[in-house]
């Protein structure tokens, strides 16, 4: 829930103005535009032209792995070092940092899943101004020229990328204060630093040095030492850095509102360029409620990665929303690639393209005239503080992107099978009464179901990991009749601790000093929903190590196995801090400011969490933890939505963008409120979210408290009968949807993607963003308008054949067709040459189907032919990767015969699940179908055919789904 929003009164004056005041629309004076963000305005003042940097090429060090080499800044002499890694796989790793920092700088810890893997470089050849490199297997390599400093990266004789092209490397090196600036203050800087570092060795355990540290010690030792670097040398480009500095209002100390950011550091932020020639499309870098391709920033301000609780989000715009992940694709019909710029700070990116503005028709005349520019895509990222630590992601398809990024951040975990089925949420089920009635709901109306939510109000007075002893006084016999019905619970823990001494939480948390700072060294308190909140350090291990403790059984009273967990408000929100966050001078662990660490926040929340709940099983369980803030690499511990959207149709339609931008860059497990979070949906748009949410990843209604009740039964029956169809449509895919999990938790492909990822050359893909894949298989075109008659689908594939999964209808390929709808319409389409499993039966919970018979849909393509896999496992449990046991199918359709074999020998899992139906989708009459199974005889089976649609059912053919196989039509 965002800040502001509904009961919680705040005793401050601007909030319950805020309150009375809402008109829908978020108040954008509440956040900050690049002008009012001084680092930001700095940068973008610096406009493209020479790069005042020179590389020293008598400074080049190759070693096994990497190249080194001093970058020195032509106008104050402050000297970089530069650090190029080629990477297995086709990476390349670019990091800049200072030659001789005043202390060190942040650099960015625990996202990447381990240290990348890298490949031999090589100098192919130098003159005065450059160096040429080879890069990876000969397939691509660099010239680095020196002056003026810019990298060329080319793949045979084509560049594909540039960096500092455009000469906007801007690098804010640490310095001291002017006024202040003598040895006598300078040792008290030091001494500053100290001590605030000493702040956290309070704590009774022993200080571990922390990673950032001990990377920063292992860089400083293996500097080339260069002349310019002597101490005194140092201290003269430090007071010149100053005096540049003092001109520009904000670098040494920064006010927004009524809030002033001390910024002890000074001005300290790092902007690179990239150019992409041959680039018109780039995607990613969510989270903005904006389309899928990413527009020009041009005029306005660049897309802003800084994780805010905005009340009230706009869409069509870049400003920051909940979550960040520095990650673009650039994709043309010949290449995609991608840029991770790993920095944790609040950051920018500009995007400007050359053919912006230009019609199709334009650039088609410039294109026969022969004049036209190649066009090209511009992008720059600035930000805060910390390093420029970028990865380049060269592809060349989408799928290579998906493995290089997936190599550096992990992959999707693979999600408990429950939490892929529907979850029933609002802000709040009020008691334990409650929480029974909309159970036996759903029973009674014969919905299937897996979860049901609790919000704040659930525990004692917001103190999480507490129960309101009047409203839900018996906990643990609401959760085991739930588990009775095979269902689970969640309940919310959010990272903002009530202040107060009779509140154990609190009291461990203040003894063990593991609360946030302020820059004074007090703990860091805020207003949130408890009233007064401190904010543990979840960037100390130690404290995500207690906080993960808290998960037990025995110490989260009246937790059970089926009770899961939601971390809401870890942007951090706090409701009386500069833009409803954190301030950026609080200190956390190490010394390092919340400026440095402020988009993993949210991120380390979850993972404490997730890690909790994994260790209260002993590590047999896999968890569910959804999480409002997420940076890359957030796909590892579990589900994220969009946040506090609203009953608009507008928002409806953009859940689609806001979760395609996230699955492609990694995080797949993406969701959006069915209905709106705020205000009431008339029951057309309620209908028509379930029928979105039942084909996005993650597919939970939820609701605002001031709301009236929305559970799926209060709309009349035919609107019932409308979600309940719905909902049943998500169930029977549920084999499809874990078995696209599956392969997202192998490969890190996205499960809900663009069009053109299947479809990397067909330009029409580009910019669509109304409908998309699940998987390879389904295509999905939601209807998202309202009182909407009829829909413009593209199928795409040239020569390919599509179904309708409704009507079985074959569609040829490609074309645009308008299809017809009604409120019962939810347009989906099976691929020709795929085979999805289904589940059929309709039961209470995902758990219920656990032993379901299945039927294959074969969808046969242009060519008569198919396949398609099928993932299968306990649904809930380690056990598929500690023990193999799992199933992994695999089906294909060739020469008239269907074939099941094994796609994966190392796994094997005992099942009962059988096959009940084969259903061939364009496919003649056959005189008669034989079952063939190794060491029985060959056995009829019973088949219809329909004429009008080529529909051939066979009937029981009655194999374990784990069976080897055949089925030939003679
Ligand atoms: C690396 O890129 C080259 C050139 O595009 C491509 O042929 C090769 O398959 C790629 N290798 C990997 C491991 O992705």
């Amino acid at each position: 829930m965002a800040a502001a929003g509904g009961r919680f009164r705040m005793a401050a004056v601007a909030w319950v103005v805020l309150f009375l005041g809402a008109v829908w629309a978020v108040d954008r004076s509440n956040f900050k535009t690049c002008d009012q963000s001084s680092f930001c305005k700095r940068q973008r003042n610096t406009k493209a032209g020479s790069s005042p940097y020179r590389a020293l090429l008598d400074s080049l060090q190759l070693s096994q792995d990497s190249m080194k080499i001093q970058l020195v800044n032509e106008a104050n002499k402050v000297p970089l070092l530069l650090e190029l890694y080629g990477l297995k796989g086709n990476m390349t790793r670019i990091r800049i940092n200072e030659l001789n920092p005043l202390k060190p700088r942040y650099e960015v810890p625990d996202v990447l899943i381990g240290d990348p893997p890298t490949t031999r470089l090589s100098v192919m050849g130098r003159d005065d101004n450059s160096v040429e490199l080879s890069l990876g297997e000969g397939t691509h390599k660099l010239i680095l020229t020196a002056k003026p400093f810019r990298m060329d990266l080319l793949e045979g004789r084509e560049l594909v990328l540039s960096v500092n092209s455009r000469g906007l490397l801007v690098f804010e090196h640490l310095r001291l204060k002017k006024d202040s600036f003598s040895d006598k203050v300078s040792s008290t800087v030091v001494s500053m630093w100290d001590r605030i570092k000493n702040l956290f060795s309070r704590a009774p355990s022993k200080e571990p040095a922390t990673e950032e540290e001990g990377a920063a010690e292992a860089s400083d030792a293996s500097l080339p030492t260069e002349q310019e670097s002597t101490e005194s040398e140092k201290t003269e480009e430090a007071s010149k850095g100053a005096d540049e500095a003092e001109e520009e209002p904000g670098s040494w100390e920064e006010t927004f509102k009524t809030h002033t950011d001390s910024k002890p550091n000074g001005p300290t932020s790092v902007g690179l360029d990239f150019s992409l020639p041959g680039v018109e499309n780039v995607y990613g870098i969510p989270e903005h409620a904006d389309n899928l391709r990413l527009r020009t920033t041009e005029g306005g301000d660049p897309y802003r990665l800084y994780n805010l609780d905005v009340f009230q989000y706009e869409l069509y715009n870049p400003m920051a929303l909940y979550g960040s992940v520095p990650v673009l694709l650039a994709h043309n019909t010949q290449r995609t690639m991608g840029i991770f710029w790993l920095n944790a700070a609040e950051t920018w990116v500009d995007i400007t393209s050359n053919t912006a503005g230009k019609t199709l028709f334009g650039k088609m005349l410039d294109y026969m005239q022969g004049g036209g520019e190649t066009p090209q895509t511009d992008v720059r990222w600035m930000s805060e503080s910390g390093i420029v630590d970028v990865f380049l992601l060269l592809g060349p398809s989408p799928k290579d992107i998906f493995r290089q990024y997936a190599s550096l951040t992990g992959t999707q975990a693979l999600p408990p099978l429950f939490s892929l089925g529907y979850h029933q949420s609002r802000w709040n089920y009020n008691d334990e009464e409650d929480v029974n009635a909309v159970d036996n709901g759903f029973d009674e109306h014969d919905i299937p179901y897996d979860v049901i939510w609790l919000d704040i109000e659930h525990a004692d007075g917001k103190r999480y990991f507490t129960w309101d002893p009047n409203k839900f006084p018996h906990p643990r016999e609401m959760l085991q009749r739930l588990a009775a019905k095979r269902r689970q619970m969640v309940s919310i823990v959010d990272p903002h601790i009530k202040v107060d001494s009779g509140y154990r939480v609190h009291n461990e948390i203040r003894s063990r000093n593991f609360y946030v700072k302020t820059k004074d060294g007090n703990d860091y308190e805020g207003w949130c929903w408890p009233g007064s909140a401190g904010y543990p350090d979840f960037t100390n291990p130690e404290m995500r190590a207690w906080w993960s403790s808290m998960f037990a059984y025995d110490q989260y009273e009246g937790s059970m196995e089926n009770l899961y967990t939601w971390n809401d408000m870890n942007e951090p929100s706090v409701f009386n801090g500069p833009e409803v966050t954190m301030h950026k001078d609080a200190v956390h662990q190490g010394g390092w400011e919340h400026r440095d660490i402020h988009n993993l926040y949210g991120f380390y929340v979850q993972m404490a969490t997730a890690l909790g709940q994994v260790q209260r099983s002993g590590g047999v369980e896999r968890p569910f933890v959804l999480t409002r803030a997420f940076f890359a690499g957030s796909q590892r511990y579990g589900a994220v939505w969009t946040g506090d959207n609203a009953a608009e149709w507008d928002h409806l339609k953009i859940s689609i963008p806001m979760c395609l931008s996230l699955g492609l860059v990694g995080i797949s497990f993406c969701g959006a409120d069915v209905g709106g979070f705020f205000k009431n949906p008339e029951p057309e748009l309620l209908v028509r979210w379930y029928q979105v949410g039942a084909y996005q990843p993650f597919f939970r209604a939820h609701a605002h408290v001031d709301t009236t009740r929305r559970e799926p039964w209060l709309f009349g029956e035919d609107n019932e009968a409308l979600i309940r169809d719905a909902i049943r449509q998500r169930y029977a895919l549920l084999p499809f949807w874990y078995t696209a999990f599956y392969h997202s938790y192998r490969t890190g492909e996205p499960v809900m993607r663009p069009l053109w990822v299947e479809y990397p050359q067909d330009v029409t893909t580009f910019s669509i963003d109304d409908q998309y894949l699940l998987g390879d298989a389904l295509l999905v075109h939601p209807v998202t308008a309202q009182g909407a008659r009829g829909v413009q689908v593209y199928l795409p594939g040239k020569g390919e054949v599509w179904y309708d999964v409704h009507t079985h209808q074959k569609l040829h390929a490609p074309q645009t067709l308008y299809l017809t709808v009604t409120m019962s319409s939810i347009p989906v389409y099976q691929r020709g040459g795929s085979i999805v499993a289904r589940k059929e039966r309709v039961r209470r919970s995902s758990d219920c189907m656990q032993n379901d018979p299945y039927t294959l849909y074969v969808a046969l393509g242009p060519q008569g032919t198919a396949k398609g896999d099928l993932y299968v496992d306990d649904g809930h449990t380690y056990n598929f990767e500690t023990k193999g046991q799992y199933l992994h199918r695999r089906f294909s359709f060739s020469g008239n015969t269907l074939t099941a074999s094994s796609a994966d020998p190392k796994g094997s899992y005992e099942t009962s699940a059988w096959i009940e139906r084969v259903v061939i989708l364009g496919a003649g009459k056959p005189a008669a179908v034989f079952l063939k199974q190794a060491g029985v005889a060959e056995t009829r089976l019973d088949f219809t055919h329909e004429a009008e649609t080529s529909v051939l059912t066979l009937r029981k053919p009655a194999v374990n789904i784990g069976a080897d196989w055949s089925i030939s039509l003679r």
